[in-house]
């Protein structure tokens, strides 16, 4: 695994954007010193007078793109105004990212669907979270509540305090570390997904959207136990292989974080986009979870 720094952003050849591509998906790290997507300084100042007060009710502020709404803020501190205030901003953010990668990922393009943006302005350092919330041990993303049936997970983060760096611990990737577990202590199980007329049958009583899991193809079921399995195992936690990268003030950086093992150790205030990559999207299929899950299973995942 490496990191990339990307100190000028030329306008992309095809070739370039390519490269780049094959690069996160083998899993490295694209980090730009100076963010490409800068807030002004007006956002900078609104976003670094917020504080999450209710901790343990929501990790981080969620904007969706797609309704236009924000998630996961103390509304009863907040007034209307900056509710109304805090949701431009996030909405600029996640539009400045959306469209500099429409370039400079350009392969992804038309397969890849904008998804939630987060801002992240509690300290990092001590956070008081349940083992599996965590996001201070080592683990690779998987969403509890919104399964990808087998698009990846790209994040791109910004680091918008002022002063500190975010202290990001990260190991070797998916394709690299996953068969010291699987199949042998946890293993894709491609029957443990609901089967068609269970689903139908969910829909028809109305709780395919009541219990999001239900929606699970087997490969999310995989990715979200590896998390937790990750997670769980205090042995790996203390002796995998670990790089630390400490991300200044004003930086940017982007990362497959269902295939990069990482964990954020410091730091606060951070911005973050998701996208969700589909797997016709990918330059290098070979090193997806999705290829080598369904090559471990002899079986179609999702
Ligand atoms: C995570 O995705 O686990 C946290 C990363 C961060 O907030 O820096
Ligand atoms: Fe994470």
């Amino acid at each position: 695994m490496a990191v990339v720094t990307i100190a000028m952003v030329p306008s992309a050849s095809p070739e370039q954007s390519r490269a780049w591509c094959a690069q996160l998906e083998a899993g490295d790290i694209l980090y730009f010193p100076k963010s490409p997507v800068p807030l002004s300084k007006d956002d900078a100042s609104f976003l670094l007078g917020q504080q999450q007060t209710d901790s343990s009710l929501h990790k981080n502020i969620a904007y969706k793109p797609n309704i236009d709404r924000l998630s996961g803020f103390d509304a009863k501190a907040a007034s209307p105004a900056a509710v109304e205030r805090l949701r431009d901003a996030m909405r600029r953010y996640s539009q400045s990212v959306a469209a500099f990668l429409t370039e400079f990922l350009a392969p992804y393009q038309a397969n890849w669907q904008l998804d939630y943006a987060s801002f992240r302005p509690q300290e990092e350092q001590g956070r008081d979270l349940t083992l599996r919330r965590r996001n201070d041990l080592l683990h690779t993303d998987a969403f509890p509540t919104r399964p990808t049936h087998g698009s990846r997970i790209l994040r791109f983060f910004s680091n918008v305090h002022p002063a500190r760096t975010r202290d990001w611990v990260v190991s070797d990737p998916f394709a690299e570390m996953v068969r010291q577990f699987a199949p042998g202590r946890i293993a894709p199980d491609p029957g443990n997904a609901l089967s068609r007329a269970g689903k139908a049958a969910a829909r028809a009583v109305g709780l395919g959207a009541a219990i999001p899991s239900l929606k699970r193809s087997p490969y999310d079921d995989f990715m979200m136990r590896f998390h937790n399995f990750l997670k769980e195992d205090p042995q790996w936690q203390a002796h995998c292989p670990k790089y630390a990268f400490q991300f200044p003030p004003g930086s940017s950086w982007m990362v497959y974080t269902d295939t990069v093992p990482h964990a954020v150790l410091a730091g606060q205030y951070a911005l973050e986009q998701t996208f969700l990559v589909r797997p016709q999207a990918m330059v290098r299929p070979e090193v997806s979870p999705l290829r080598i899950l369904e090559e471990m299973a002899r079986s179609r995942l999702a």
